[in-house]
């Protein structure tokens, strides 16, 4: 099944969709993205695409910080992806890619006096890092920091801080890199938010310590609430607590949540795959598929058997 696209306001093959190549946004990195999974449950026949609207509804946070103006409201966003989702015909898990960008081909740095478009892809995507257990590293590339660009947008421009990073650490035998702060607090992932264990509890780093706010990061936040009556502290996090700590864990949407077995040549705990990361990882698998009742608001499903489209809290998605 080849990729598809929604692109200039028309659904079509990806390989018919094309930019110019002056577009503001490939020159500058003037867009912003998000990653959306549609997973595939063969039992029912249906999809299940997971926290749609809370992904579009961080990408127009983005528009915002851009100032890119996009002409669909956020239920017709969600609509416009169930719709692609529909039409591209897949019957496998998807990964959607909605992109916000500056579409003026024109020269000139700036954010003012130009023309946005919208478009949305949908394709397949391999395992990002293996279930196994990542080794990583801590990067020598610090995370960016919230007054240079900021990191709680998925701001394409910002994702050469990752890209460097993460070829380091591919480059050096490992897995992922691990970005730190400018004051050398741990912060996330080149493309996933970071987890420990330590003394029982969950703790992660606190938004302002220049991490994407993910969407996976809340959830696993809420289900190790509910489901196994964990709390997570949400704060600075050192350097040296990584290599003490019980577990660790990378959460994304991309990634789902992947063990950390060891980082900068420290194995971490045991070394294998922690007891609390496991249950977090079973949790989440039936959560994702949109088992679990109780996350009803989390899911927008998508019948192929019955042609039918159900959201339970994103409005306006019709079949
Ligand atoms: C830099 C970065 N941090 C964290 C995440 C995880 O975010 P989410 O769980 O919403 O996919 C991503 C993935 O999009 C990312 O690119």
């Amino acid at each position: 099944m080849p990729p598809y696209a929604f692109f200039h306001k028309q659904f079509m093959p990806l390989s018919e969709a094309k930019i110019g190549i002056l577009t503001h946004a490939l020159h500058y990195g003037t867009a912003c993205f998000d990653g959306i999974r549609g997973n595939w449950d063969g039992e029912q026949e249906r999809f299940c695409l997971f926290r749609v609207e809370d992904h579009y509804k961080r990408l127009l946070d983005g528009c915002r910080l851009l100032k890119i103006k996009l002409p669909y409201s956020l239920d017709e966003l969600c609509q416009l992806t169930i719709e692609l989702v529909k039409r591209s015909g897949y019957r496998e898990d998807v990964y959607i890619r909605p992109l916000a960008y500056k579409s003026s081909e024109t020269i000139g740095v700036r954010l003012h006096d130009l023309e946005d478009d919208f478009l949305i892809i949908v394709t397949t995507l391999p395992a990002y890092l293996s279930n196994r257990g990542a080794r990583c590293r801590t990067s020598s590339w610090r995370r960016v920091d919230d007054t240079m660009i900021p990191a709680r947008g998925k701001i394409c421009g910002i994702y050469v801080n990752s890209a460097l990073a993460k070829t380091e650490a591919w480059e050096d035998g490992f897995d992922e890199a691990i970005l730190l702060t400018h004051d050398g607090h741990a912060a996330e992932g080149s493309g996933e938010n970071i987890f420990i264990v330590s003394n029982g509890k969950l703790v992660t780093p606190s938004p302002s310590d220049n991490i994407l706010l993910g969407i996976t990061r809340d959830t696993v936040i809420k289900l190790a609430k509910n489901e196994l009556g964990i709390d997570t502290v949400e704060r600075q996090v050192d350097r040296s607590e990584l290599y003490l700590a019980e577990e660790c864990f990378l959460t994304g949407t991309a990634a789902h949540i992947a063990p950390v077995v060891e980082i900068d040549h420290r194995a971490i705990g045991t070394g294998g795959i922690g007891p609390i990361t496991m249950k977090l990882q079973k949790l989440f698998a039936e959560v994702i598929l949109g088992r679990n009742p109780k996350y009803s608001e989390w899911y927008a499903f998508l019948s192929l058997t019955l042609n039918l489209i159900q959201g339970s809290e994103v409005k306006g998605l019709k079949g």
